[in-house]
């Protein structure tokens, strides 16, 4: 019988099929979706109250698949990577991530991990970088993305963003929440980000 997790798995599969950009076909090539499931006791976060309004928000290629994030957020294991001590109470408040397969999550596999990250509104994610090639996916619009000294950039839900290994990069929403589908491959896959800048939040 298919449960939450399988179907959550095959609805990444799905959604990430959509994509013909160069960067996300390469990344697909390379996962093996025959991956065994996990055990892992649910956790809950205080972000998840932002998957309401994702769900209204987001782009059409991800509507299916944020709705059936939202309908069963509580049966996963959510985790966060900081503490207030990093970033401040507001940040933690407003920040979590569900590895859908990886290392550490409901699938695993050693060679691509892959899973979601939400940010409440006005939230900076900080200039960081870490040794994994990464993709990331918006499934809401409005989230600023900067990447090494380029200029902060507005995404639209259903672009792919490529950042290379040990790439700096950055985060910020405005009004809305950001919910992410994102990819990591080629490093320690559960490795903490190198953090080089600060959020004046804390
Ligand atoms: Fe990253």
């Amino acid at each position: 019988m298919r449960t939450v997790f399988d179907e959550l798995l095959s609805g990444v599969q799905s959604f990430l099929a959509g994509f013909d950009e160069q960067a996300a076909q390469s990344f697909v090539a390379s996962i093996d979706w025959s991956m065994p499931a996990r055990e892992l006791v649910p956790r809950g976060l205080p972000c998840l109250v932002h998957l309401d309004r994702a769900a209204e928000i987001a782009g059409e290629e991800g509507r299916a698949l944020v709705a059936q994030l939202r309908d069963h957020a509580g049966r996963f294991r959510w985790g966060q990577t900081y503490t207030s001590a990093d970033f401040g109470q507001k940040f933690i408040d407003n920040y979590g991530w569900l590895e859908v397969f990886g290392t550490r999550g409901h699938f695993a596999n050693d060679g691509v991990a892959g899973g979601f990250l939400v940010l409440g509104p006005g939230i900076e994610y900080p200039d960081h970088h870490h040794m994994a090639e990464e993709l990331y996916i918006p499934l809401t619009a409005g989230t600023e993305w900067r990447m090494g000294d380029q200029p902060w950039r507005r995404r639209a839900a259903g672009e792919v963003i490529h950042h290379d290994s040990n790439v700096s990069h950055a985060m910020r929403t405005g009004d809305e929440p950001l919910l992410a589908f994102y990819l990591w491959r080629g490093g320690p896959l559960a490795a903490r980000s190198t953090v080089t800048g600060t959020t004046g939040q804390a």
